[in-house]
């Protein structure tokens, strides 16, 4: 059975309200591709917003980050409970950025992977290896051990998505090769088997898309910077093979 491919777009700590109004503008029925499912993940104060800016116009709205716990003083922090309040279905836990400035580990990352399930959202995991581990031979090796160590307990077929992203191609305009994205996403097939889409990410632009989301195992993309303006995100999803 083909899984939908999932289309979603990071926005980082990019974006403001009129920036969201913009891309709503965007969000036409004709401009719309039909095959995919669409999300886009604003910053944790936007979500509200975007949720009400994108009711009806097809594409959900996700968390880049929630806490591991379901409420409580956690100054600054946000739980998936008000996320999935404000309107979000999606967050994304364990991004490399979240790992490498915020020093979340893979229990860090099962933890929130949890507290989302928990509050209804769908997790999207993010696993990727560092360029030095790439070149000491080691992608899969790492991105395998991470995913297993942050993978939920009991987390069912459809209930997770899993992104990856390698850090070196986040933001940099290099992709791996499609043999290398297929090597990678077969490897995490074998963890998480069928059922669970598996999304790449990492400079995903209109112009390379066809290629990558054609590649085995790659069930969607994960897109930051291309993600910024309807019309790219919506190129790229209109190159997201139909299931
Ligand atoms: P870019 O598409 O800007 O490389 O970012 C990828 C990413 O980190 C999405 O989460």
């Amino acid at each position: 059975m083909a899984l939908t491919p999932l289309i979603a777009g990071n926005w980082k700590m990019f974006g403001s309200r009129a920036m969201a109004s913009r891309f709503a503008e965007g969000l036409t029925p004709a401009a719309l591709p039909t095959g995919p499912d669409l999300l886009i993940c604003p910053p944790a104060a936007l979500v509200g917003l975007v949720a009400s800016l994108f009711a009806g116009r097809g594409v959900s709205v996700g968390g880049q980050d929630c806490h591991a716990k379901a409420e409580g003083a956690h100054t600054g922090d946000t739980s998936a409970a008000l996320l999935a309040d404000l309107g979000a279905r999606y967050v994304i836990v364990g991004h490399s950025e979240r790992r490498a400035d915020h020093g979340e580990t893979n229990a860090t990352v099962r933890a929130k992977a949890m507290a989302a399930l928990a509050a209804g959202l769908t997790p999207i995991l993010c696993v990727g290896e560092t360029l030095a581990e790439r070149d000491a031979g080691q992608a899969i090796t790492i991105v395998r051990s991470q995913l297993q160590d942050s993978l939920p307990d009991g987390a069912t077929a459809g209930a997770v998505v899993i992104a990856y992203e390698p850090v070196w191609a986040i933001g940099t305009g290099r992709t791996p090769t499609v043999a290398d994205i297929a090597e990678v996403h077969a490897a995490l097939r074998a963890v998480v088997g069928d059922g669970v889409r598996i999304l790449y990410g990492g400079s995903v632009k209109p112009g390379n898309a066809a290629e990558i989301l054609a590649v085995a195992n790659v069930n969607g993309a994960l897109i930051g910077g291309a993600s910024l303006a309807a019309s790219d995100f919506l190129a790229i999803a209109a190159a997201a093979p139909t299931a």
